[in-house]
């Protein structure tokens, strides 16, 4: 079958990279994909968000099978439209993306149905906002409502940053549309770990646990990133824990969608805040996480491309994967300046070297080839260096030791990622 891949970072190249080993596939596209995409699929210069431009080279190319990495293009409703002219996709139908594109709707979702989520108020109006922030206090957390590139979240410390993140949001325009609305919410303590499901509409099958380092800087400190790393399996997603997760979250979540005329099917991505035994719903992302995909990719030993068909169709019931029991750990190589403004266009040597032990693969993000047909470096995060090992502490040497084969003066990445499970190992 002829499947395209849709987006172009380090989560897509993973995606394309367990698709292309299946023996369902005849043909393997990417819009846009990169210059590692392009050693799995064959990319096409359009861009994720351009859904007009999808449609047509999914009619000319009779294209069978559609994969939506970001969700930028499934809040805007690609897999609707790819369903009017009669293309399956994976991914949720905008109705059921407001998941991640709403954080009011998925808040007051979490109340309908008795999710356990932080303590919250939605507003557009400053004054009421503000009046909200005195009567909680600080530490408090502002969020935008929409879309806004994992940038959209404030934890305020004090009651004037929060006023002052208020100010930004509803008066400056900091998110444009996305912040003309904000969820104020209750800081909550606790461990973080990202817990994903497949999910048909009907039945959510759990993949497995992940924990990523949001922080730019060692030691979780500095600015909020996309992700500098994560591994998998999380030891804090105990099996206990998972079912838990899986009872008290993600079923009531596949029940409220479905009586509420939004089904939800493609991958549902649970960001959990954890404390004395007891998960919080954060957020819900409808997409896999970035980069914990590519620590899933790793372990997953099953082909996935019929598990995504399966979530398309409505048939996961009575489907199982299968995982490598190892650990896979990825670091991520950013340009320098990253999260801030960077360079673009500097040369990365060394990728083959990096790739010779068998258990390590690098995921390209912003990646392309130079006219001199080098890797060069166009965006911010740039590489996820990705090892297996036995143990955490394996996988991190291993995955350290292939950032070591990498020649690349424009670029950085964190020396610790895993810290804290690796800890935990060692204490045990
Ligand atoms: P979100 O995009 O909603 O996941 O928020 C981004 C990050 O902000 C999360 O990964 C958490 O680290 C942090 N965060 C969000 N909401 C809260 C909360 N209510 N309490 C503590 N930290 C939070
Ligand atoms: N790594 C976090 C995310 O994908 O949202």
């Amino acid at each position: 079958m002829k499947v395209l891949v849709v987006g172009g970072g380090g989560r897509e190249h993973a995606l394309c990279w367990a698709i292309a080993g299946s023996p369902l596939v005849t043909k393997l596209f990417c819009a846009p994909g990169n210059a590692g995409i392009a050693q799995d699929a064959e990319c096409v210069d359009i861009g994720a968000e351009d859904i007009d431009s999808i449609i047509r080279f999914v009619q000319e190319n009779e294209i069978e099978f559609v994969v939506i990495g970001p969700e930028a293009p499934l809040v805007a409703g690609l897999s609707d439209k790819l369903l009017e002219i009669g293309v399956k996709s994976f991914g949720p139908s905008a109705a059921a993306a407001v998941m991640e594109g709403s954080k009011g709707f998925m808040k007051d979702f979490c109340a309908r149905h008795d999710i356990p989520t932080a303590a919250y108020g939605r507003f557009t109006d400053v004054v009421e906002a503000k009046a909200f922030v005195e009567k909680n206090g600080a530490p408090i957390v502002v969020k935008a409502d929409g879309l806004a590139a994992g940038k959209g979240v404030i934890i305020a410390e004090t009651t004037d940053q929060a006023n002052a993140a208020i100010d930004d949001m509803l008066e400056g325009g900091a998110f444009g549309e996305a912040g003309a609305e904000v969820v104020i919410e209750e800081f909550l303590g606790g461990e973080e770990a990202s817990f994903f499901v497949l999910c048909d509409g009907e039945t959510a099958l759990p993949l497995a646990s992940a924990q990523d380092h949001k922080r730019v800087g060692d030691g979780d400190t500095g600015l909020n990133t996309g992700g500098m790393g994560a591994y998998s399996p999380a030891p804090i997603v105990t099996d206990e824990m998972a079912e838990t997760i899986m009872e008290t979250i993600i079923g009531p979540t596949m029940k409220g969608m479905k009586e509420e005329g939004k089904p939800y099917k493609g991958v549902l991505y649970a960001g959990l805040m954890i404390e004395n035994g007891q998960a919080k719903l954060l957020e819900y992302n409808v997409r896999f996480g970035d980069p914990e995909c590519q620590v899933l990719m790793m372990r997953l030993m099953s082909d996935l491309l019929p598990a995504l068909i399966a979530s398309a169709d409505g048939v996961l019931k009575d489907f199982d994967l299968r995982w490598y029991d190892e650990t896979a750990l990825t670091v991520v190589m950013a340009a320098n300046g990253y999260p801030g403004s960077y360079d673009k266009g500097s040369v990365i040597k060394g990728l083959e070297d990096a790739e010779t032990d068998k258990d390590v693969t690098v995921f390209h993000a912003g990646t392309t080839l130079n006219d001199e047909k080098d890797v060069c470096a166009i965006g911010g995060r740039v590489l996820a260096v990705t090892a297996l090992g036995q143990t955490v502490a394996e996988a991190q040497t291993n995955a350290y030791r292939a950032v070591d084969a990498i020649d690349w003066p424009g670029g950085f990445c964190r020396r610790d990622i895993g810290w804290r499970a690796i800890e935990r190992e060692s204490s045990s």
